[in-house]
């Protein structure tokens, strides 16, 4: 059942965190439904620029719709990742998003507040809610101070004047993190000092943690023995500090990497392991229980794990 954002943030606002996976194929949505009833975890399936492109907005509508017969148990909202306001309307108008993300973090502040606004306008009538994104990711550099760093991080202060002016729901914050495999080198790292003073300032208002990804070694290690040839010192999140970021308004946390390279170390091995070959399906199979297997455990960590029952009677009141 797709379900609106605010549906599954508000129980978990403080306690536990709710799963966003980035979605690009058949492969991807099967592991997910099943990974997350493995769970009974709800969840969050984000579908970013990229993917509407390389798949079709179309075809994976369909797909999620079908999962959704296939799986009648799963309850998930459905996110526009990194949206531009033009992609954020197309959303809008097409009736199957939850929510939306107008990221215009790049802009200047003032851009920044009248872009997120527009959308807001045109979201909240139709019940869809809208994410929005202040600071700069992953720019604390290892050669910058620490005074210096701070600069790039998102200013509590300043996240209380944009929520109230833009009348955003959630706030992606710049905390440290990154996307991709490298996340933090020499003194970088998640800042929980600045998740603890936002959640200070706009108590309620669910904070967003992208760049989440933990980047296992193990997986690295695996792909490099199957001929890959990522960087070893890759780094991400810690997964035992998805719920300390929850207990402190971390409501979702944005996972994509991580599902990468499990496709990664999936195929690589398979093919080292066959190298005669050519059917796609064997490799596709053993993926889709991997990425189920992946998105269960990650819903453990997230705190997720065992909140469907919680969240179907919540949703039976409100009805
Ligand atoms: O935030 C970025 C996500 O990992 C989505 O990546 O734009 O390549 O689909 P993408
Ligand atoms: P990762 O690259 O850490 O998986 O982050 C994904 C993300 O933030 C999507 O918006
Ligand atoms: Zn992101």
């Amino acid at each position: 059942m797709i379900v609106s954002t605010a549906a599954l943030s508000r129980p978990a606002y403080s306690r536990f965190a709710i799963g966003a996976y980035n979605i690009n194929n058949l492969e991807q949505i099967l592991g997910l439904f099943k990974g997350s009833l493995d769970a009974e975890a709800p969840f969050i399936l984000q579908i970013s620029k990229g993917a509407r492109s390389y798949a079709d907005k179309r075809m994976l509508e369909a797909m999620i719709r079908t999962a959704e017969d296939i799986y009648p148990d799963a309850v998930f909202a459905v996110h526009l990742d990194h949206g531009d306001e033009n992609t954020c309307y197309d959303c809008i108008e097409s009736g199957f998003y939850s929510s939306v993300m107008i990221d215009a973090s790049h802009e200047p502040f003032e851009e920044n507040v009248a872009a997120t606004r527009r959308v807001v306008e045109k979201a909240h009538p139709k019940g869809i809610s809208v994410e929005a994104e202040l600071g700069r990711r992953g720019g604390v550099e290892e050669h910058v101070t620490v005074d210096e760093g701070s600069a790039f991080l998102t200013n509590p202060d300043q996240a209380v004047e944009f929520v109230k002016e833009t009348g955003c729901d959630s706030l992606a914050c710049a905390i440290g993190t990154s996307h991709g495999a490298y996340k933090f080198k020499g003194r970088q790292r998640l800042h929980f000092e600045i998740i603890e003073a936002i959640k200070n300032k706009i108590p309620g208002t669910p904070i967003v943690m992208h760049g989440s990804s933990s980047v296992p070694e193990d997986e690295v290690r695996r792909i490099n023995a199957a001929g890959g040839e990522l960087d070893p010192s890759a780094r991400g999140v810690e997964e035992d500090d998805y719920l300390a970021a929850a207990k402190l308004g971390v409501t979702k946390i944005n996972i994509d990497t991580d599902g990468r390279l499990v496709w990664t170390r999936v195929h690589r091995e398979y093919f080292r392991d066959h190298p005669k070959e050519f059917d796609l399906r064997p490799p596709g199979k053993i993926f889709v229980a991997e990425y189920a297997k992946f998105v269960a455990h990650k819903s453990e960590k997230l705190g997720s794990a065992g909140a469907l029952p919680e969240i179907r009677r919540a949703l039976t009141i409100a009805a």
